[in-house]
């Protein structure tokens, strides 16, 4: 047991010499708690300080979009100007005075955003979702040449207003079907431009994203990535790709790679797709890979939930930092239990409605686990036992009436 804790709770230094004080992190968590006009609330400066006393040495935030014509939901915070310093001030603050490092997830969804709740949805290329998503999603409007450096450069200039902020550091969502997932994969990908085309063109966007990022925040501020093992789709980013992805941003200085899976419409990153899961962690074994070809520190995240299984993909030097998701939403102190030795105290279990096409998209299970974010971000304690589906009829209500006031807002 002791040298259990002794692992996780070993401080890693970054290539750039930043800290992490231990080697637990909380992975992104879509926490919608932005207003409807997507501004930054007290609710989440509550909600990031309940998970620093918790003991998590890195905590990442959930989603924040750069553009507001660009949402993956209702509530999503987005970053275009410094409007919302104060309170992202207050954010990066309240994490600090507990010990620990807050990094914003910078995102664009492309085309993976709901019908309805932006005005157009736009992609590398115009390539429809297959017909089980067609109800949910759009097919989507080509990116122009203009619009791409447009989005790169909100890319640098959400980095620059966070670390104005005083956030310790910055992640790329470059993982689960979103635009920088899209631009990587043959299957949404099919330009034949300098954005598409062979392996290179499609990783020079992600590329392009990072220098941008770079410029905005100096040599000395962290920049990580969280990308997709594979996306778990016929046709789509391999393996392979994702190894030469990573490659190439370890030659240019990224700092910290988590590895994911998948996509909403193969969600491996839920433990749905996978084959590996008696490994506890889904992307362990694309971990050791990855390894074997750089030295830039490995964040897996997917399925840890044992202090004998965290402990052990430490001690195989495969990976750095253990992410962890939903145990964080049930159990915001968790950290604090495993860095003691102990195991977590609530175990995550299969949340199921009973009804089996409900089950099997990933949504249905993001909208549980927010509900639990939402009853942090009161004060109020997570509830395990929550009916599955009582929370997703009341999120469907709350989504719908969030997508309504957001076009409202945005016609007037
Ligand atoms: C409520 C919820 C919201 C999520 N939002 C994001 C997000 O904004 N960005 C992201 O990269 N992953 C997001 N994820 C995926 C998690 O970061 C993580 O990869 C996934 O839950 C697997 O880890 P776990 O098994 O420890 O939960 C979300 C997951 C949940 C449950």
């Amino acid at each position: 047991m002791a040298s259990a804790a002794h692992l996780l709770a070993q401080p890693l230094t970054l290539p750039n010499g930043s800290v992490l004080p231990n080697r637990l992190a909380k992975s992104a968590l879509s926490e919608t708690l932005g207003t409807m006009d997507n501004r930054v609330t007290p609710a989440l400066v509550r909600l990031y300080e309940r998970w620093a006393k918790g003991g998590t040495g890195l905590l990442i935030t959930g989603n924040i979009m750069i553009d507001r014509r660009a949402l993956g939901e209702p509530g999503n915070v987005v970053i275009e100007d410094d409007r919302d310093l104060p309170l992202l001030k207050a954010m990066a603050e309240g994490v600090a005075s507990h010990g620990s490092k807050l990094w914003a997830q910078i995102n664009h969804p492309g085309k993976q955003s709901p019908k309805g709740l932006n005005r157009e949805n736009v992609s590398p290329s115009a390539i429809p979702f297959g017909k089980q998503m067609q109800a949910f999603f759009t097919t989507p409007r080509e990116l122009t040449d203009v619009e791409i450096l447009d989005i790169i450069a909100r890319f640098g200039r959400a980095a620059g207003v966070v670390k104005q902020a005083g956030f310790h550091g910055v992640q790329i969502h470059g993982a689960h079907g979103y635009l920088v997932s899209q631009f990587l994969s043959p299957k949404h990908n099919i330009r034949t431009d300098a954005w598409g085309g062979t392996p290179e063109n499609r990783r020079r966007f992600v590329l392009a994203v990072y220098q941008a990022m770079r410029d905005a925040v100096g040599p000395d501020f962290p920049i990580g990535i969280k990308l997709n093992s594979a996306d778990f789709q016929r046709g789509g980013f391999t393996e392979e790709e994702s190894l030469a992805t990573i490659q190439a941003l370890a030659a240019v200085g990224i700092d910290l790679v988590e590895i994911s899976g998948g996509t909403y419409e193969a969600p491996a990153m839920a433990g749905k797709k996978t084959s590996t899961v008696e490994r506890e962690a889904y992307f362990l074994e694309f971990a050791e890979k990855v390894r074997q070809h750089i030295t830039t520190p490995l964040m897996v995240t997917g399925g840890f939930r044992t202090l004998t299984a965290m402990n052990a993909a430490l001690g195989s030097g495969a990976m750095d930092v253990v992410g962890l998701g939903r145990p964080l939403c049930i159990e915001p102190d968790a950290s604090k239990r495993l860095l003691a030795g102990e195991e977590t105290r609530h175990r995550v279990k299969m949340i199921s409605t009973g009804i089996k096409q409900i089950d099997d998209m990933a949504l249905m299970e993001v909208m549980w686990y927010v509900r639990q974010l939402h009853r942090m971000s009161r004060g109020e304690e997570p509830k395990p036992k929550e009916s599955a589906l009582w929370s997703l009829l009341t999120n469907m209500l709350t989504n719908m009436r969030g997508t309504l006031k957001t076009r409202r807002l945005r016609a007037s």
